[in-house]
């Protein structure tokens, strides 16, 4: 066993125990890792509170073990944390987010389920080249889109765009410290609407390519909490119940979930 503890996530394999659980709920805020641990499962304990990375291991419904992790904001690092991830033998990564939806009838409160993104994002250029696709798991995105439809939670499958910067590359103006929108991002929201892409957010994109080069399975569920149509502004009013919702579909699309053999 790799015994080393790692150095952004702060634990190694030794920290996760006899049945070391080979599934992450990676949360990019960590108040939301924390919350999933504590509050939506069971027997949480601490893996490590470093760099506001926090992960925790807790327990499913059905008893067993999974990850609560933190990738922080943007591309580069998830990617850093994904990697220590895969090394300490994590197989599947289900990430929870917040986004942006681009799309007119998207709306505050449902989720997103992404099945690829239209992946703007320099990490991952470090890892493939930029046409290597940014897909989603197909059984996993399959499995949460199922469970979302159990729950009665309003849910959209689709492609995301996936970029590095919050105000620019999404196209923000009006809430933005920066007067110069280059031209070439001018109008790539309405490009993108047109192209039917559903949604601005920062991860999936390096999330997606990373693991299919590590060899990990890994699927996204967004909870929508601005509508790019109306505003340029998240809706704090809907946010914490769309990510209640987000958590929920994660939670049951883990339940019993096989990563199947490893990759050789
Ligand atoms: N996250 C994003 O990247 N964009 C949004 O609009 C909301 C959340």
């Amino acid at each position: 066993m790799d015994d080393t503890r790692k150095y952004h996530i702060g634990f190694g394999q030794s920290d996760l125990g006899q049945d070391a659980p080979t599934l992450v709920l990676l949360s990019g805020d960590p108040n939301r890792s924390t919350h999933i641990a504590r509050d939506r499962l069971a027997n949480a304990r601490v893996l490590s509170e470093n760099r506001g990375l926090n992960s925790y291991v807790a327990e499913l419904s059905d008893g067993r073990p999974v990850i609560c992790a933190t990738s922080g904001m943007g591309g580069p690092s998830i990617s850093i944390v994904l990697n220590e991830l895969a090394q300490v033998g994590v197989r599947t990564v289900i990430r929870i987010g917040t986004t942006g939806s681009i799309q007119p009838y998207v709306h505050t409160g449902s989720v997103i389920i992404t099945s690829g993104a239209l992946c703007r994002q320099g990490a991952a250029d470090d890892v493939a080249p930029v046409e290597f696709p940014a897909v989603a798991d197909p059984f996993l995105t399959v499995r949460l889109a199922e469970r979302a439809a159990t729950m009665g939670i309003a849910h959209h499958v689709g492609i995301t765009a996936s970029v590095d910067t919050f105000f620019e590359g999404q196209e923000r103006t009006a809430s933005s410290a920066n007067p110069v929108l280059m031209r070439r991002l001018q109008g790539i929201t309405e490009e993108y609407r047109a192209l039917g892409v559903l949604n601005y957010e920062m991860e999936s994109g390096t999330l997606f390519k990373l693991s299919s080069v590590y060899g990990l399975r890994a699927g996204c569920v967004c909870a929508v909490i601005a509508e790019r149509v109306e505003s340029e502004l998240p809706d704090l009013g809907e946010k914490e119940a769309a990510i209640e919702r987000a958590i929920e579909v994660a939670i049951a699309a883990s339940l019993g979930w096989d990563p199947g053999p490893s990759r050789p």
